[in-house]
């Protein structure tokens, strides 16, 4: 292979503290630097090559260019995927396994997540209502575990909600610990897959039969294309795919409050518009706050691509939070404005907080409905449906921490039903 173009090149053995260092921001900074929307760099010890962008989006999710066996790092998958999960499968494995994920995101599915939504919100309001303080974010988790469980049809018993929530929430908040905080997170991981584990045998024993549409029995009857049920270990890890998300969603919904907070002309909006309007707020806030920074894969084999050389086994990661602030497609990308998806065009590629292209087909994150929707009922409560008081706070977040969640978690006083 000849090189064509010689990608900018990140001068160094090793740059993968900057990236810890420098979080959400990392990819975006050198491009900036670069004056280039890629650039080749080296991260844990090897070649990478980082992409920003719709046109590098379309890239990166051509199947037969990239794959993602082998990818994650073992602190990931031991936190945040667990073994064998859908996200390290490729070609037909992977489609089929997707599917399993997509036959649950029916219009009827997404119709009884939004309504088992507004009950665990009424009932977290009536407590809400009783207390003197609510640490949003922590109350937030609870509610989406209650949510999550329900819907995906795990039975779970008030004395384990708190516990639940604790491990769930551990999965996704620990991945990029060192020391004591990621064993947290294994932990956490080792506890709810025995849990899910156990509940997988008792369906298959019919020992308890959970709803036909939900996860918890799709997941445990669903045969890989061999023909044969999957592993009880891998069972749990696809349940937890669908319930640890659902938890994490408390991140969009501090965002959505602290947007609220930041922007009171847009509360006034959303209290006099319909349901389109409560639909651009809930994108913008997906794409303006930093929630997940980048997807990885390895460049399945060489390929040429704008001239550049992408050779086999290549770590390519592509910016997630650097496409969605490209100001040649999004405009003053750093000014919060619903209004821009009034005309937006649904590109695949170019909005991609819950990563880009075919949801059956590549990699494109299976909850992306589910995390609409219930951001959608979330904020008819938090907008209509409630008063509340915002005391003095620390109410920054980090661009570099990942998860990214405001510093106070949120501090609520106050809080009254709106009649
Ligand atoms: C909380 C907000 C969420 C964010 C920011 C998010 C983000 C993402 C991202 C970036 C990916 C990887 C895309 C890629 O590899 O190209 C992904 C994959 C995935 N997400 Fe989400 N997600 C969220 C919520 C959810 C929810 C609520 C569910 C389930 C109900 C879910 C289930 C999945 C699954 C199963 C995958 C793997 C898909 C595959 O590998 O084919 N996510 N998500």
């Amino acid at each position: 292979m000849t090189d064509k173009n010689q990608m900018p090149r990140e001068e160094g053995i090793d740059h993968s503290l900057s990236l810890l260092r420098e979080g959400y921001l990392y990819i975006l900074n050198r491009c900036k630097s670069f004056n280039s929307n890629n650039f080749e760099t080296r991260l844990l010890g090897k070649k990478a090559i980082c992409l920003k962008g719709k046109e590098a989006a379309e890239v990166f999710y051509d199947i037969e260019k990239f794959q993602r066996k082998d990818v994650a790092p073992n602190r990931v998958i031991q936190t945040l995927f667990g073994k064998n999960g859908v996200q390290a499968l490729d070609g037909q494995a992977h489609q089929h396994r997707k599917e399993m994920f997509m036959s649950i995101m029916s219009r009827e599915g997404l119709q009884y997540l939004s309504d088992i939504t507004k009950i665990q919100w009424e009932t977290a309001l009536n407590k809400w209502e009783q207390m003197d303080e609510v640490i949003l974010y922590e109350e937030v988790k609870e509610v989406l575990c209650r949510t999550a469980c329900k819907w995906a049809g795990i039975p779970l018993e008030e004395e384990d909600v708190k516990k639940m929530t604790k491990n769930l929430a551990a999965m996704f908040e620990t991945p990029t610990a060192v020391g004591p905080n990621h064993w947290l997170g294994r932990n956490a991981r080792n506890k709810v897959e025995n849990w899910i584990g156990q509940l997988v045998d008792k369906v298959r024993n019919g020992e308890i039969n959970p709803p036909e549409d939900t996860a918890l029995n799709r997941f445990t009857w669903h045969r890989d294309l061999e023909g044969s049920l999957l592993d009880t270990e891998t069972v749990a890890v696809e349940v937890i795919n669908i319930l640890r998300p659902i938890v994490a969603i408390a991140i969009f919904i501090n965002f959505t409050i602290l947007a609220l907070h930041h922007y009171p002309e847009e509360r006034e909006k959303l209290e006099s518009s319909d349901e389109k309007y409560a639909q651009m707020f809930v994108q913008e806030i997906r794409r303006f706050y930093p929630f997940f920074p980048f997807v990885a894969a390895l460049v399945k084999k060489n390929f040429i691509w704008k001239g550049y050389n992408f050779e086999e086994g290549t770590l390519t990661l592509l910016d997630l939070y650097g496409t969605n602030h490209e100001p040649e497609v999004w405009g003053n990308p750093e000014v919060f404005s619903p209004e821009r998806f009034a005309d937006w065009n649904g590109s695949p590629f170019s909005f991609i907080p819950q990563g880009g292209g075919d949801y059956f087909m590549g990699h494109r994150c299976a909850g992306e409905w589910v995390t609409i929707e219930v951001m959608k009922v979330s904020l008819d409560y938090l907008a209509k449906r409630m008063e509340y008081a915002v005391p003095n706070q620390d109410l920054s977040y980090s661009m570099v921490s990942m998860p990214s969640i405001p510093r106070s978690k949120i501090i609520l006083k106050n809080v009254k039903r709106k009649f």
